[in-house]
């Protein structure tokens, strides 16, 4: 077994991971950082199809993700915006297709209506929320026992408002069901994107794309540590350390290497944990907190055509319906290709049903209802792939995770804390950028931020 000594070692090569140890290093310590798989960028993936690009995990950029757009300008890269021209789909619950303009579904007048008043309501409420300390606020505990899907039925009994409120939050964000969890948790995800509203506002939320690949940020990031730091097949077994004599610093165990440092980050998705052998074993208190946490489960389903056939019909590409399989489908067109790409999302319990199916069955029912939006030529697509986080090994879901039912209240202010010489860093215990990639900086900036303060 091969032994290295270093200051710190983060565990995942993340972009939480991989800024940690960029700022680690930029302040003269040395690092180490391990990594599972094969590459980096762990829910950050550049899929080749035979030279066509697609973004198997995350890709979009949103105005108000102030460090990864810092991020991206220090690294050199380009940013293009998701195409947006004319008019976008909306399904009913009969199956009429109705075209709109703007954030507002086109609904009867009532349920408009009760929409509108519900984002007013929510934005209200969420402007009460600090996204760092969703647990301080004088009602948490009681917003935290109720779910969404009860929340939302305390405010209004018309179904499609409750579906299409429920889906920004639920299918859209969380990958849960909307009885899955509180709607203190849901106002967190809403405070962590600055408002509600701004979940409602597909050109705000997904607004910006990297010129080939958001990967390329944990890609470039590794780049620059270099392979002497950056260490791939390595998944961590074990850490050990001594509460008797922290000064002793911590050993971090995989299967070839034993590495020696002062301080670890944890730079992976917190249901990940609980793989790694702790010597002593956790406290308590992380035995239990960790066992709140489950991931989302989504489906990202890339269709490409040799055309945007849709916008010459004057479609955007945007389309939604709480009613359909995919909930909700946008123009995913490579920067500068004559291609056209769409994407849509098959969400948590759609998803355990279609993954019943045999891989034929379900790609012709994902087709068919990319088809009720944009017709019969979304069915014969030159390629088609389903991003499948569900089985990937060291992610285990997407997007990524959140407490169940009472957690938040009851754990959250304890996931960031370091025990020992252990720290934790990932966008899944964000508060600003929460599940998104500019959490994932924030948290590897505090938890580097932190070490370097003693
Ligand atoms: P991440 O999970 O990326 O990294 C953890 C790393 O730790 C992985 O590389 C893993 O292999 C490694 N690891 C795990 N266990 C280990 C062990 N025992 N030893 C060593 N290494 C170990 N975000 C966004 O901003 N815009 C978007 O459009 C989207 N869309 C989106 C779509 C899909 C399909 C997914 C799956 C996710 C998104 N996201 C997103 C979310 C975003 O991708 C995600 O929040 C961050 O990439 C997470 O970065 P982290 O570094 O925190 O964890």
């Amino acid at each position: 077994m091969e032994r290295i000594e270093t200051d710190v070692v983060v565990i995942g090569a993340g972009a939480a991971g991989l800024t940690a140890a960029t700022e680690l290093k930029a302040a003269g310590k040395r690092v180490v950082v391990l990594e599972a798989r094969d590459r980096v960028g762990g829910r950050l993936w550049n899929g080749d199809f035979d030279g066509h690009l697609l973004e198997i995990g995350g890709q979009w950029v949103s105005p108000d993700q102030d460090a990864l757009i810092e991020t991206l300008a220090e690294l050199g890269l380009e940013t293009y915006s998701r195409y947006r021209e004319g008019e976008n789909v909306y399904i009913a619950e009969d199956g009429e297709r109705r075209l709109f303009e703007g954030e507002i579904f086109p609904v009867p007048a009532k349920t408009e209506g009760e929409i509108l008043g519900l984002i007013e309501k929510l934005d209200a409420l969420v402007a009460e929320i600090d996204p760092e300390a969703p647990w301080a606020h004088p009602r948490a505990k009681e917003l935290d026992e109720i779910s969404f899907a009860e929340w939302l039925g305390t405010q209004t009994d018309d179904e499609e408002a409750k579906l299409n409120i429920g889906m920004f939050i639920a299918g859209a964000m969380l990958t849960k069901p909307t009885h899955a969890f509180s709607a203190l948790q849901a106002l967190l995800m809403a405070a962590s994107a600055g408002s509600f509203s701004h979940l409602v506002d597909a050109d705000f939320i997904l607004d910006q794309r990297v010129v080939g690949g958001l990967q390329q940020v944990p890609l470039r990031l590794a780049e620059r540590l270099g392979d002497d730091v950056v260490k791939l097949e390595q998944p961590v077994r074990t850490i050990r350390w001594s509460p008797e004599d922290p000064a002793a610093g911590v050993t971090v165990v995989t299967d070839s290497l034993e590495v020696a440092a002062e301080r670890v980050i944890l730079a992976l998705a917190p249901i990940l944990y609980s793989r790694i052998s702790y010597d002593p074993p956790l406290p308590r208190r992380q035995h239990q907190l960790h066992q709140h946490l489950s991931m989302g489960f989504v489906i990202k389903v890339h269709a490409v055509y040799e055309t945007p056939f849709w916008r010459e019909q004057g479609l955007s590409g945007t389309a939604f319906s709480p009613y359909e399989l995919c909930h909700e489908a946008y123009d995913n067109t490579n920067h500068g290709d004559t291609r056209g790409t769409l994407v849509g999302f098959v969400s948590d319990e759609e998803a355990d049903g279609v993954f019943s199916l045999s891989a034929e069955e379900r790609q012709a029912k994902i087709l068919e209802s990319l088809s009720h939006y944009y017709g019969e030529q979304a069915k014969n697509p030159v390629l088609y792939y389903e991003s499948d986080w569900g089985s990937e090994e060291w992610t285990r879901g997407a997007y990524a995770a959140s407490f169940d039912m009472g957690g938040l209240a009851r754990y959250g202010a304890d996931l960031r804390e370091p025990v020992g010489p252990i720290s934790f860093a990932c966008s899944d215990m964000a508060g600003k950028g929460y599940q998104h990639v500019d959490g994932a900086i924030r948290m590897g900036r505090l938890a580097a931020a932190n070490i370097l303060q003693g």
